[in-house]
């Protein structure tokens, strides 16, 4: 049963994730109404004018205004891209504090207006604030998503496809664990058309020594573009986008998110990135990827990081 109705989104926080995760949106057409709110309400207006001027041009017609919170109400998605964002030199665990007085008053504000569809959240560090969010709306834990490592997941894709010379989407592997430093890469399930990583690496030995630069770059490719451009933006922003249309779509799509563990991996009271089956309801199930003794110790480490950051805030 479809307990989430209608198709409007609401973006909170229009900087340079939540304008490319509008951007995005428009271009795909998976929604009839689409609503932003900022505290820069000029910056909003503008945006709303640039992005309804590109109507003409996109698959389908969308109602795009600047609001306010009172219009969460009726929203089936609220999409949480408001906050601090990394410096260079920061790590994304050292907004913490910041975006977590942020993010109490926005979500009070939301829940005020009666809002009973699902979060999502892209604000770093993600899987903290999820988790945060999931406490302040008190809404089923399956209705609030984080981005997790929906974006590190293409990453790594991106760069193996490069490698072995095939689409990303024909190219079957996932990072799991914290949206940061302490995330991982599942290479023992990583495999092209049924094909092992593993064996793939036998047949073509040279590629090898490669691997473990292609996880380093993942791991660091924030770092590294941050330094290049001061933020990063179209790649999380085409990731949300990925996950409203799979939530609007009704699509039971895995995607590596950052869902709230019941025992799950051996894990509980924490939301950290893993592959789940989205659907109109939010996070349908939390799928248990099989994970070598090295991946599950790693995987262990992320969720131990995680749980020392977000303890001093809610034990
Ligand atoms: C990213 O990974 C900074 O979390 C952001 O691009």
């Amino acid at each position: 049963m479809e307990t989430i109705k209608g198709n409007k989104v609401v973006l909170v926080g229009n900087g340079a994730v939540g304008s490319s995760y509008a951007f995005s949106v428009l271009n795909q057409g998976i929604c009839d109404e689409f609503v932003i709110i900022d505290l820069n309400e000029e910056k909003a207006r503008g945006d709303v004018m640039d992005l309804n001027h590109g109507l003409l041009y996109a698959p389908s017609p969308m109602n795009i205004y600047a609001g306010t919170y009172a219009d969460c109400h009726d929203a089936a998605i609220v999409v949480l891209c408001a906050g601090a964002a990394q410096k260079p030199g920061e790590t994304r665990l050292d907004l913490v504090s910041k975006n977590m007085k942020i993010f109490k008053a926005i979500i009070d504000e939301i829940m005020a207006s009666g809002f009973d569809g699902i979060f999502v959240v892209a604000t770093n560090p993600v899987d903290i604030l999820t988790y945060a969010t999931w406490k302040f709306s008190g809404l089923p834990q399956e209705r609030v998503i984080g981005s997790g490592t929906i974006l590190d997941t293409a990453r790594f894709r991106y760069l193996l496809s490069k490698e072995f010379d095939v689409a990303p989407s024909s190219v079957h592997a996932n990072i799991i664990g914290e949206h940061g430093d302490s995330e991982l890469a599942v290479w023992s399930g990583a495999n092209i058309a049924g094909i092992s990583l593993k064996k793939m690496l036998e047949d073509y030995p040279e590629k090898k020594g490669r691997m473990d630069d292609i996880y380093i770059n993942v791991r660091d490719a924030a770092y590294d573009i941050i330094k290049a451009k001061g933020a990063t933006y179209y790649g999380v922003a085409m990731g949300l986008m990925r996950i409203t249309k799979a939530i609007l779509g009704n699509q039971d799509v895995i995607l590596t998110v950052s869902a709230k563990l019941d025992g799950q991996y051996g894990h509980e009271d924490v939301y950290i990135g893993v592959p789940a089956v989205i659907n109109r309801n939010g996070i349908r199930q939390i799928i248990e990827s099989p994970l070598s003794v090295a991946e599950q110790q790693q995987f262990n480490r992320s969720v131990e990081t995680l749980k020392a950051i977000q303890a001093p805030f809610f034990n």
